[in-house]
C-alpha cells in the first residue's frame, strides 16, 4: 500500500509540521470530507498586514489527509492572505510530488479548511479576501451521516 506514495508524503505522514492549535487565532477552519466522514481543522495567526504569520492543524483523518495539511501549512505560513489562496489542493499534491488518485479528495480537506479559516478570518475583521468564496463545505452532522 505504502508504495503509491511519494518519499515526501510519507515524511510529511510520519513527521507533520505544524500539528496543534492556535489559542486565540485570527481565523479557524473547520471541514469534513464527506466520502470518509474525516475532519480537518486549520488555525491561522495573521498579523496586521495580513500576513499569515502561523498556521497549525489538527486532524481526525487518514494519512494523506494529515500530509497535505503539514504541506499546506508550510504553504501558507508567511503568505498574505489573498497569496494564501493560490495554495490549492493541486498545489499541495505538488509540492508533496502527487498522491495516489485515490487519495486525491484528502488533499481537499487541507485546501478547504484553510479557506474556511481566511473566511473565519475575514469575517471577524468585517474584510472582504478578493477570490474567497465562502466556504462550501461545513460541518453538517446530518449530512455527515447520510454519507455513510
Ligand atoms: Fe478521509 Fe483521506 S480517507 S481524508
Amino acid at each position: 500500500m505504502a508504495m503509491g506514495y511519494s518519499e515526501k508524503v510519507m515524511d510529511h505522514f510520519q513527521n507533520p509540521r505544524n500539528m496543534g492549535e492556535i489559542e486565540n487565532a485570527s481565523g479557524v477552519g473547520t471541514v469534513g470530507n464527506a466520502k470518509c466522514g474525516d475532519i480537518m481543522r486549520i488555525y491561522m495567526d495573521i498579523d496586521e498586514n495580513q500576513i499569515i504569520r502561523d498556521c497549525k492543524f489538527k486532524t481526525f483523518g487518514c494519512g494523506a489527509a494529515v500530509a497535505t495539511s503539514s504541506m499546506a501549512t508550510e504553504l501558507v505560513i508567511g503568505k498574505s492572505v489573498t497569496e494564501a489562496l493560490q495554495v490549492t489542493n493541486k498545489a499541495v499534491m505538488e509540492a508533496l510530488d502527487g498522491l495516489p488518485p485515490v487519495k486525491v479528495h484528502c488533499s481537499l480537506l487541507a485546501e478547504e479548511s484553510i479557506h474556511a479559516a481566511l473566511w473565519d478570518y475575514a469575517q471577524k475583521n468585517n474584510i472582504r479576501i478578493e477570490g474567497l468564496e465562502p466556504p462550501k463545505q461545513d460541518i453538517h452532522e446530518d449530512e455527515a451521516e447520510e454519507e455513510y
